[in-house]
C-alpha cells in the first residue's frame, strides 16, 4: 500500500495498534487527532484517561468516506450536499446517533459527530483500519490544540504512537453544523467559515444541544491571552507593568489560522506572561481565529485589558 508521506511501516503499526484497542494521533487536515478503534469502548476510554477529559464529553468519529455515515447516523438529507461540498474536509456533522454507537463516544447522547478528513495520512489510516477512528484533538483537555507532530509528543509525552504528517494545512478546528435539530446549527466556528455553509444550507440557528467542548475557557496557553486592536499600545503597557510579552500580529486569515496554535505554543516556550493576540482579520476563517483567541483569553489575568 501506498501512504503519502509516511512509511508503510508505520501505517501497518498504526493499524495494529488500532486493532488492539490502543492509541494512535495521527494528522488531520485541521489538527492532528488523537484516535481510537470507535466500536471499542474501551479504547474510547483510554483516550479520555490520556487527555484528562471529562466523560461527558463526545468524540468525532472520523471515516474514510461519506457512504460510511450510514454505520454511525440516521440518514439526514442534507448530508449528500454538505459531504459533495466539503468532505473530505474540515467540517463535522452532528446526526442522530444509530443505536449501536458505543455510549463512550457520544457521551450519553443521542447524537454523533462525524468528519471525513482530507489529510492523506488520515485517509490512508482509514482506509487501511477500515472502520471509524473516534478522535478529540490530541491536546491535554482545555490546551492548546497540536499542529505538529511535535505538538503531540510535547502534549501527551512518548506513550502515545504518532504518525507524522508534517504541519496542518488549516491550522484550526472542524466546523461543527448540528443537524440533529429543528434547523441547521453552528456549534463551533472552524475551518468551513460560516458564510459558504450558509450559501449552501440558508442561514443557520443557534443549537439548543449543549456542546461541552465549545467551552467558553478553551484552547488556552499558560501566559494570559488578550486580544486588541491596538497590539503595539497594549504590549507596551503589559510590558511597563513588568509582563513579559509576546505579540501575536494578524494577517491574512488562512495564514493566520495555520500559524495560530503554532505561535501560542512558542509564546508559552519563550516565557511570555502575556500574549497580546492582534485582532484577526474579518471573513473567511477570521471568525473561527476570533472564537479561539476570545476562549483562549477567557479566565486570563490579561483578558480583560487592564494591565
Ligand atoms: O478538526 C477537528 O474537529 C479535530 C480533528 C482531530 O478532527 N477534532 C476535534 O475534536 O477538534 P475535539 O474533541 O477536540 O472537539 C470536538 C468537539 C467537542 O467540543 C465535542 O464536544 C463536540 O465536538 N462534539 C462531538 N460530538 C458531539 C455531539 N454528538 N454533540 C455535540 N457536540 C459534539
Ligand atoms: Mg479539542
Amino acid at each position: 500500500m501506498k501512504a503519502v508521506g509516511i512509511a508503510p511501516d508505520d501505517l501497518a503499526h498504526a493499524v495494529a495498534l488500532l486493532r488492539d484497542g490502543q492509541l494512535v494521533a495521527f494528522p488531520t487536515e485541521t489538527v492532528y487527532g488523537l484516535g481510537a478503534d470507535a466500536r471499542s469502548p474501551g479504547a474510547v476510554a483510554r483516550i479520555f484517561t490520556t487527555k484528562g477529559r471529562p466523560a461527558n464529553h463526545p468524540v468525532i468519529v472520523h471515516l474514510a468516506d461519506a457512504e460510511a455515515v450510514g454505520d454511525w447516523a440516521v440518514p439526514h438529507p442534507a448530508v449528500a450536499r454538505l459531504a459533495a461540498a466539503y468532505w473530505p474536509g474540515p467540517l463535522t456533522l452532528i446526526l442522530p446517533k444509530r443505536p449501536d454507537v458505543p455510549a463512550v463516544v457520544t457521551g450519553g447522547r443521542s447524537t454523533v459527530g462525524v468528519r471525513v478528513p482530507a489529510h492523506p495520512v488520515a485517509h490512508a489510516l482509514l482506509r487501511a483500519f477500515g472502520g471509524g477512528i473516534a478522535a478529540p484533538s490530541a491536546n491535554r483537555f482545555g490546551r492548546v490544540s497540536p499542529t505538529t507532530a511535535q505538538h503531540v509528543r510535547d502534549e501527551l509525552g512518548d506513550g502515545v504512537f504518532v504518525l507524522d504528517g508534517g504541519s496542518a494545512t488549516v491550522g484550526l478546528e472542524s466546523t461543527i453544523v448540528d443537524l440533529s435539530g429543528p434547523q441547521p446549527a453552528l456549534l463551533r466556528p472552524g475551518g468551513v467559515p460560516q458564510a459558504e455553509l450558509e450559501h449552501l444550507l440558508g442561514p443557520l440557528g443557534h443549537s439548543t444541544t449543549a456542546a461541552p467542548g465549545t467551552l467558553p475557557a478553551h484552547y488556552a496557553p499558560s501566559a494570559g491571552v488578550h486580544l486588541s486592536s491596538t497590539p503595539d499600545v497594549d504590549a507596551a503597557r503589559f510590558t511597563e507593568r513588568g509582563d513579559q510579552v509576546v505579540i501575536l500580529r494578524a494577517g491574512p486569515p488562512d495564514e493566520h489560522a495555520r500559524r495560530l496554535y503554532s505561535e501560542l505554543r512558542a509564546a508559552d516556550a519563550a516565557g511570555a506572561t502575556v500574549v497580546v493576540a492582534e485582532r484577526p482579520w474579518p471573513g473567511g476563517l477570521g471568525d473561527a481565529i476570533l472564537d479561539r483567541l476570545q476562549r483562549a483569553s477567557v479566565g486570563s489575568p490579561a483578558g480583560d485589558g487592564s494591565a
